[in-house]
């Protein structure tokens, strides 16, 4: 058992789960982990070494002899750990990026990851976002949300997020990766992503992260009366 105030947010890249996930942890006072982290973490260390993101069977043995450690900081970030070798810095490293949609699909690492996410969730109060939170990881969250938007809503919001930190990444590359990266998670074998049978779709086109919120945080007061 998991417990009691678990949230599940899952849904595509650059949906706002990251953003929204974080503000109803903040209202909440509660932690938000962001498990794509852990996938990141895990696909840095990979390349630390070489293991090609296909053997499947390499990245299984990795992720067992070298678990990934998540450590929740006061300001609500957290610091990623892999074998005690710190991987913060490079989670968002283009070759990280380039990998990770790969590495995620190997049974072994799953495997390894959920278990540490589900031992994280029985530690206390967690609002969770990922891609299969609602349907493998805590599949019996008090709340559980699918939060979508137009794959051209999606791209026009992190371009213009990329843009505020001076990065020239034009408006279609963006588009065409997550296109990729759409195509990549949903057609996986395991745990592909799609909303839990009892998960709240929300479509958030035209709405902000404050409206989405509310609205996040409208569902959770409802759960818990
Ligand atoms: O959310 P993100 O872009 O940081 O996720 C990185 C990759 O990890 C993405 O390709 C999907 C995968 N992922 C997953 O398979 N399951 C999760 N719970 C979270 C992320």
């Amino acid at each position: 058992m998991t417990a009691s105030l678990t949230i599940a947010i899952d849904g595509p890249a650059a949906s706002g789960k990251t953003v929204v996930g974080r503000m109803l942890a903040r209202q909440l006072g509660c932690r938000f982990l962001d498990t794509g982290l852990m996938y990141r973490a895990i696909t840095w260390a990979a390349l630390e070494v070489c293991i090609n993101p296909r053997d499947a069977k390499k990245l299984g043995r990795l992720a067992q002899e070298q678990p990934v450690e998540v450590r929740f900081q006061e300001d609500g970030q957290v610091a990623v750990l892999v074998g005690g070798r710190d991987a913060t810095l490079h989670l968002r490293d283009p070759r990280v990026e380039q990998a990770v949609s790969q590495v995620s699909q190997a049974a072994g690492v799953r495997d390894a990851l959920v278990a540490s996410q589900r031992r994280l969730a029985q530690d206390g109060p967690i609002v969770m976002a990922g891609r299969d939170i609602g349907t493998v990881v805590l599949a019996d969250a008090l709340v559980k949300v699918f939060l979508t938007a137009s794959v051209r809503e999606r791209a026009r919001r992190r371009h213009a997020e990329l843009e505020a930190q001076g990065d020239q990444t034009t408006y279609e590359e963006v588009l065409a990766d997550l296109q990729r990266r759409d195509k990549v998670d949903s057609e996986r074998k395991l745990s592909p992503l799609r909303p839990a049978a009892d998960a709240q779709v929300v479509v958030t086109d035209g709405m902000d992260v404050e409206q989405v919120a509310r609205f996040l945080m409208a569902l959770v007061a409802r759960r818990r009366l």
